[in-house]
């Protein structure tokens, strides 16, 4: 089942308007919400990132927090899985003909959910490789938009480099990933790039933030350059779906040595508690 428009529909029975602006210029902004043990995590912030999202872009909200929370818990309700992810998106509308320039049209809102199955922490322990590319994308990606041709074409990259994730710089200093939030590890700071418009501010992030300092670690939202990664004791990316990574080899050097330092798995215990709270 999914959520179109107001109703739950089978997938195979949804379908939008050639005319929609979501299909014809990515016209849009979503979000990705997981579901732990059946309860949405972190709703309210989510709900509050998309808020800014569509008033960036000067889209209507078509539902208050309230019929948001009962339209996704309602969906969330129709998959037997307790762990999902909600993947929500809401589009400008369909229009009569295609122009750049809008006028005021019915947003179209569509949301599917996933079965979610995040690494376990020995998966995780094994450590990812990742590549660096020169950030291409625009000055507001504080804006969850569906406009994705540069991170789709970095995690093709990815793909086929068979690496997890491509990190990006923009004048020598690193931004975020293609699909997640980058941090370093530096002589008990973690480092991560200042939460402004050239980055898209995850939720998950900001838990991380808190579980770091909870690990007792100092935490900088300052940028870093690449060879600040070369000489850290440990790099790390987050988001809803990944949650905490390590990164061990980048650009085929390794990091610390290949070595994940003990920090990670403190501040990875400290997230998995917030979810059972
Ligand atoms: N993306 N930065 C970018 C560019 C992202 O695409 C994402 C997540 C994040 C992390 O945000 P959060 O912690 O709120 O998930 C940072 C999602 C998962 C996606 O596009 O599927």
């Amino acid at each position: 089942m999914v959520f179109l428009n107001g109703a739950f529909i089978k997938k195979i029975k949804a379908s939008v308007s050639v005319m929609d602006r979501g299909f014809l210029f990515g016209d849009g902004v979503y979000e990705v919400i997981p579901v732990y043990q059946g309860k949405i995590f972190r709703l309210t912030e989510h709900l509050d990132r998309l808020q800014n999202s569509l008033d960036s872009t000067q889209i209507t909200n078509p539902y208050s927090h309230d019929e948001w929370r009962t339209i996704l818990t309602k969906l969330n309700s129709f998959s037997p899985e307790l762990d999902q992810s909600l993947y929500l998106q809401v589009t400008r509308g369909a229009d009569t003909q295609r122009k750049h320039n809008f006028d005021a049209l019915t947003p179209t809102v569509y949301i599917e959910a996933n079965p979610l199955t995040p690494k376990t922490k020995s998966q995780l322990k094994v450590g990812f490789s990742a590549i660096t590319r020169e950030d291409i994308r625009w000055h507001r990606c504080d804006i969850k938009s569906t406009s994705l041709l540069a991170n789709i074409l970095y995690a093709q990259e990815a793909k086929q480099d068979q690496v997890e994730e491509v990190i990006l710089s923009r004048n020598h200093e690193i931004t975020e990933g293609a699909t997640s939030n980058v941090f370093i590890l530096k002589d008990k700071t973690l480092f991560t790039h200042p939460a402004d418009s050239n980055i898209l501010s995850g939720i998950t992030r900001d838990l991380v933030i808190s579980s770091a300092k909870a690990c007792k670690l100092n935490v900088q939202e300052t940028s870093f350059s690449l060879s600040d990664i070369q000489r850290a004791d440990g790099l790390w990316i987050s988001s809803s779906t990944r949650e905490i990574m390590p990164i061990t080899l980048l650009d085929d050097q390794p990091i610390n040595q290949g070595v994940i330092h003990s920090a990670w798995s403190c501040v990875y215990d400290c997230y998995q508690q917030l979810k059972n709270d």
